[in-house]
């Protein structure tokens, strides 16, 4: 296994790569799968306070280029706590990222007051597209951005990431109130809002009538959004969106991200993380370039 360790504040991972939120549920056996699969650190799906159903069916399709989801958020709410004591006991484990969703401050503290005990980190879902009350309706303004991460960073001793939403006309300003409100990374993007219509049958194909695009359709637009808020913070960037193979992640990586998630490519291949981490370090010792070198590089062309 690769050994190209990175650091993201306090938190050392063996190699650049993360599962994404949301994507192998909240088993512990499915997140332990994933660490054995090589990946350098695993992020949980987003729990709330209340465990929900979610959205009725269809919840996902296939479209070109990715995948339209709208799961609306099931989770199994405090009960995941039992999950991850189990995981978070393991010996050889990776940093486990617990994500977090509520639709205010309050709901968010007792959240993290209750999950930071088995997490190495928390990640605040302010950008879900397609759950009423959550996500990204509170995620979409700067100051409900800047108070929700205030107040959990307030009342936790580990680090504290905002998930940022690409839907809306500027994601640094999101960005800037996410570090003014003492986040110690942001992670861009979440799913980008969109629709499919099933001709046939003449209605939407989701259940939810809109969702969330995942996928290599999305990367150009996460690609710019991890360039953009690499040039207006200074806290870390974490990217995500539509990452399948080595050269993608060295995209998010010279765009400024110090690490990547990836989601909707383990449905095809599991090995992807390990397959980025061997790409990545191969890049480098042929190249004589250090990770640190590659971060933000393409900054430094222009
Ligand atoms: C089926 C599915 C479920 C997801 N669930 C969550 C979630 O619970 N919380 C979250 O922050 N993001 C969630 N996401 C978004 C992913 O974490 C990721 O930001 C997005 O899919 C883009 O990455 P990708 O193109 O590599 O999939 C989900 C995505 C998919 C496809």
């Amino acid at each position: 296994m690769i050994e190209l360790n990175i650091e993201i504040g306090k938190i050392t991972l063996n190699n650049p790569t993360m599962l994404a939120a949301g994507i192998m549920g909240s088993a512990a056996s499915s997140l332990r799968r994933i660490m054995s699969c090589g990946a350098g650190a695993v992020v949980t799906k987003s729990i709330g306070l209340l465990s929900r159903e979610g959205h009725l069916g269809p919840v996902l399709a296939e479209v070109p280029g990715g995948y339209l989801n709208a799961l609306g958020l099931p989770n199994m709410g405090l009960a995941f706590l039992d999950e991850l004591e189990t995981l978070s006991n393991d010996d050889d484990r990776k940093p486990i990222i617990v994500s977090l969703f509520g639709n205010c401050p309050d709901d968010f503290v007792e959240l993290a007051e209750t999950f930071c005990q088995y997490a190495d980190a928390l990640e605040l879902n302010l950008s879900c597209p397609h759950a009423q009350g959550f996500g990204v309706e509170v995620g979409s303004d700067p100051a409900a951005v800047k108070a929700i991460t205030n107040s959990v960073s307030k009342h936790v001793d580990i680090p504290v990431w905002v998930k940022l939403t690409p839907n809306v006309t500027d994601i640094t300003v999101l960005g800037q109130a996410a570090e003014k409100g003492g986040a110690d990374a942001v992670v861009a993007i979440n799913t980008v809002k969109a629709m499919a219509i099933d001709v046939e049958g003449a209605r939407p194909v989701l259940g939810n009538v809109f969702g969330g695009l995942s996928g290599s359709a999305i990367k150009p637009i996460a690609v710019k959004c991890v360039y953009d808020l690499y040039g207006a913070l200074t806290i870390p960037v974490i990217g995500v969106g539509g990452i399948s193979n080595y050269e993608d992640a060295l995209e998010f990586i010279m765009a400024g991200a110090r690490a990547v998630q990836i989601g909707s490519a383990v449905a095809r291949n599991l090995s992807v993380f390990e397959d980025v981490a061997v790409g990545i370090d191969r890049y480098l010792s042929t190249k004589r370039l250090s990770f640190e070198d590659v971060v933000g590089i393409a900054h430094k062309s222009y």
